[in-house]
């Protein structure tokens, strides 16, 4: 590691000490507190996820961070500090509610922070460097590990609110990309540890069009994937709130659809069944998913239910399946 990456290391660490100090007890981060409070946060909580306020001050940190030792620029170059066009440096996240984001170690490598207002961006991640990867970390994946393992089974969230409520909720095995697209690096550290990944992305348009992409890839890399679905505008941490820790648990998590039953029903959305082309359009797509299932009794199911529902025998449709296989080699 060079030594920019060790002094950014050594940096996070004070900041995260520092941050979650300023939020849990002073009134400098009294309005970051308030509002976690308000999104019912517990002190439990805030602490487990050594959550933090940045002070709406210019220099508040850039000082604290000079008093440490820390060179002002190696700071700019780190993206802890941003400079603006009078070369005037003051912190990345001032008046943002700080967010750790942890290595596998469970040591800080970037910050995400969300503001506590309607400023833009709502979230503001560190910047990629040698030490910050994104499409390398899954955020949680240090205290979520014993529990991944456990149950060979995870959890992927869109966002840090959905692990954090979730794991107040006694979901322990809950991950997630920081908004970003499931990467096939994180889909292959996932598949050394669990079976299972339970895909519970947010039920909007992009949600569900990231569950499609997020479980192609874990499927590519051999993962089993299910699908939970959530009433309609409602993301994993709006519902917790609203439904409680146990309807979450049995009526979504424990409810979660098989990959084929999510694809199924995602598809149905761009058909209009009533339709003859459609139905035919419809079926096609469909086969093309059975054939790559390798288990034989699992296609096997998929291919009677299709049968049934759109009264076709299931010789045509083997056939079908066999067919593609075939053209694949
Ligand atoms: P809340 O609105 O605080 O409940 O967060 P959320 O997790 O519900 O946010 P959303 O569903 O909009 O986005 C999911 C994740 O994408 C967030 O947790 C962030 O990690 C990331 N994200 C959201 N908005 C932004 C943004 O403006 N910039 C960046 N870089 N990331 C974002
Ligand atoms: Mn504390
Ligand atoms: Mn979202
Ligand atoms: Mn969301
Ligand atoms: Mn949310």
């Amino acid at each position: 590691q060079s030594k920019e990456t060790l002094d950014a290391l050594s940096a996070y660490e004070w900041l995260t000490k520092l941050y979650h100090h300023l939020l849990r007890h002073t009134k400098e981060g009294k309005e970051g507190y308030q509002y976690l409070k308000d999104r019912g946060f517990t002190d439990d909580v805030i602490d487990t996820f050594q959550l933090g306020y940045s002070p709406n001050s210019k220099d508040f940190i850039v000082e604290f961070l000079e008093k440490k030792g820390f060179h002002r620029q190696s700071m700019v170059k780190a993206g802890i500090l941003s400079s603006n066009e009078d070369n005037v440096v003051t912190d990345r996240f001032r008046g943002r509610v700080i967010f750790p984001i942890r290595n596998h170690l469970g040591k800080t490598i970037g910050f995400g922070g969300r503001t506590i207002t309607d400023q833009k961006p709502k979230y503001l991640n560190s910047p990629e460097s040698e030490l910050f990867q994104k499409g390398k970390l899954l955020y949680n994946f240090d205290l979520a590990r014993k529990s991944i393992r456990k149950k060979q089974e995870a959890v992927l969230f869109e966002g840090q609110m959905d692990v954090i409520s979730a794991h107040k909720a006694g979901v322990m095995n809950g991950i997630a990309t920081l908004g970003t697209a499931l990467t096939d690096m994180q889909a292959k550290l996932l598949r050394r540890y669990v079976d299972t990944v339970i895909i519970c992305y947010d039920p909007d348009n992009a949600g569900f069009l990231a569950s499609f992409k997020a479980a192609k890839l874990l499927k590519q890399v051999g993962c089993a994937v299910k699908v939970a679905t959530l009433p309609n505008g409602l993301d994993p941490d709006d519902y917790i709130k609203t439904y409680g820790a146990d309807r979450f648990h049995h009526e979504v998590i424990e409810a979660s659809d098989t990959y084929m039953t999510f694809m199924m029903k995602y598809l149905k959305k761009d058909y209009n069944l009533k339709l003859e082309g459609d139905r035919i359009q419809y079926v096609e797509n469909v086969i093309d998913e059975i054939a790559l299932i390798e288990r034989p009794i699992e296609r096997e199911h998929y291919l009677k239910e299709l049968a049934n529902e759109f009264e076709l025998s299931i010789e045509t449709l083997t056939q079908e399946v066999r067919s593609r296989n075939e053209k694949i080699g």
